[in-house]
């Protein structure tokens, strides 16, 4: 059994027990012990352990809980995004040129960009990822996406509802067969949760309420892609359904909007996608005054949103959605966990795991205020100081 005491941490945001919604401590002392939190308290009282790391007066964070990526892919959109922003519109038939180029991957070069997209999510703060299928869209690319996932995180989500395979075009029919069955089969083992894209060019209500369906009787949680593009009647389906999280919420309706306030499904918002294809910014104030829960998350892909970065989400967040910093940094961190149903992650407490981000700044609220500037200083995962995405140990 190891331990290390971190001490001198000027604010400790534990979106836990302390002042405000971040759960402040001041000049506060973390202990970890094989992994976990053992111990939080006032700097001064610290316990003696094997090991201290001086915080010098910082601020510290939980780590980032990334509850939407799609980190499994082969392949560059960047012309795309090029033309984009020279006016050309975002539709869902981008995927399919991703997944030619993931097809033609081998899955060791697919594992070599996950991770590496990974150790730069680490960098920039991020501990938990959830890491989606959806570009293979054929029975063995969808086991090779979600085998690679399964490398490197426990929220292993089956996407193979992203779009209609390109060879099935004309048989749209048949794909719903082939998601919701042999596909699926295949799929559950090595996920945690299944997905569909909902939505214009992708798969509508009817379609999407049996996929998940036949998910949920493989024994696998519910996610979705709700209202991205337009007022689709997912995010009405998601809550109805029980989906854990909806996910984009670009657009919602106020009857939405009170539907996920009466229920415990999380509206997780992506920014980075409203970025990248220009598209208006969802804004959070219904939300609010409603009192429904919400996550940020990254939407990690190469066409709609190439970011790992959670800082640059919680800026977006707070500059162009009507987030405090507060509420944008809870929602990085705890939010994300409640949209992955996980009460280990998310928060510092005694017991949780100890992934944990010093900041190279006074206050947490310098992620937003200081957008673009590499503010993470030192990354715990696991209670190991790291710069590399390593899988979890348990
Ligand atoms: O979450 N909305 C669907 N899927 C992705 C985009 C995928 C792509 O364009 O490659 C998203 O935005
Ligand atoms: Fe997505």
């Amino acid at each position: 059994m190891t331990s290390e005491a971190i001490v001198n941490i000027g604010v400790l945001a534990t979106m836990d027990d302390g002042e405000g919604p971040l759960g402040l401590r001041r000049d506060a002392a973390v202990v970890i012990e094989d992994g976990r939190v053992a111990w939080i308290g006032a700097s001064a009282d610290a316990p003696a352990a094997d090991s201290s790391y001086d915080a010098a007066g910082a601020a510290m964070i939980p780590g980032f809980v990334d509850s939407h990526t799609h980190a499994v892919f082969g392949g560059d959109r960047s012309a795309e995004f090029d033309a984009r922003m020279s006016g050309a519109p975002y539709t869902a038939g981008g995927i399919r040129s991703t997944v030619a180029a993931t097809r033609g991957a081998s899955t060791e070069e697919l594992a070599a960009r996950t991770r590496h997209l990974l150790d730069e999510a680490l960098r920039q703060g991020t501990t938990t990822a959830e890491i989606k299928s959806g570009y293979g869209l054929d029975l063995d690319t969808e086991r090779r996406l979600l085998e690679v996932a399964a490398r490197f995180t426990e929220e292993t989500t089956f996407l193979g509802a992203h779009v209609v395979a390109p060879e099935m075009a004309d048989r749209r029919g048949d794909y719903v067969d082939l998601v919701a069955g042999d596909m699926l089969a295949a799929a559950a083992p090595l996920a945690r949760w299944i997905d569909v894209f909902c939505e214009e060019g992708a798969f509508d209500v009817e379609e999407t309420r049996r996929i998940l369906a036949a998910g949920r009787d493989a024994g696998l949680g519910l996610r979705l892609h709700a209202n991205q593009l337009t007022m689709s009647g997912a995010a009405a389906l998601g809550v109805e359904m029980g989906a854990a999280s909806i996910d984009h919420c670009t657009f919602l309706s106020d009857e939405d909007v009170d539907a996920l306030a009466a229920s415990d499904t999380v509206a997780t918002f992506v920014p980075g996608a409203e970025f990248s294809t220009r598209q208006p910014y969802p804004r959070i104030e219904r939300l609010r005054d409603a009192g429904a829960t919400w996550a940020l998350a990254s939407d990690c892909n190469p066409g709609s949103s190439f970011t790992t970065s959670m800082p640059f989400c919680i800026a977006l967040a707070v500059r162009d959605m009507g987030m405090t910093p507060s509420e944008a940094i809870r929602a990085a961190t705890r939010g994300g966990a409640q949209a992955l149903r996980r009460n280990d992650v998310g928060r510092v407490a005694v017991g949780a795991r100890a992934d944990l981000a010093l900041l190279d700044a006074p206050d947490p609220v310098h992620l937003a205020y200081r957008p673009g500037v590499p503010l993470v200083d030192r990354v715990w995962r696991d209670g190991v100081a790291t710069t590399s995405w390593e899988p979890r140990a348990s």
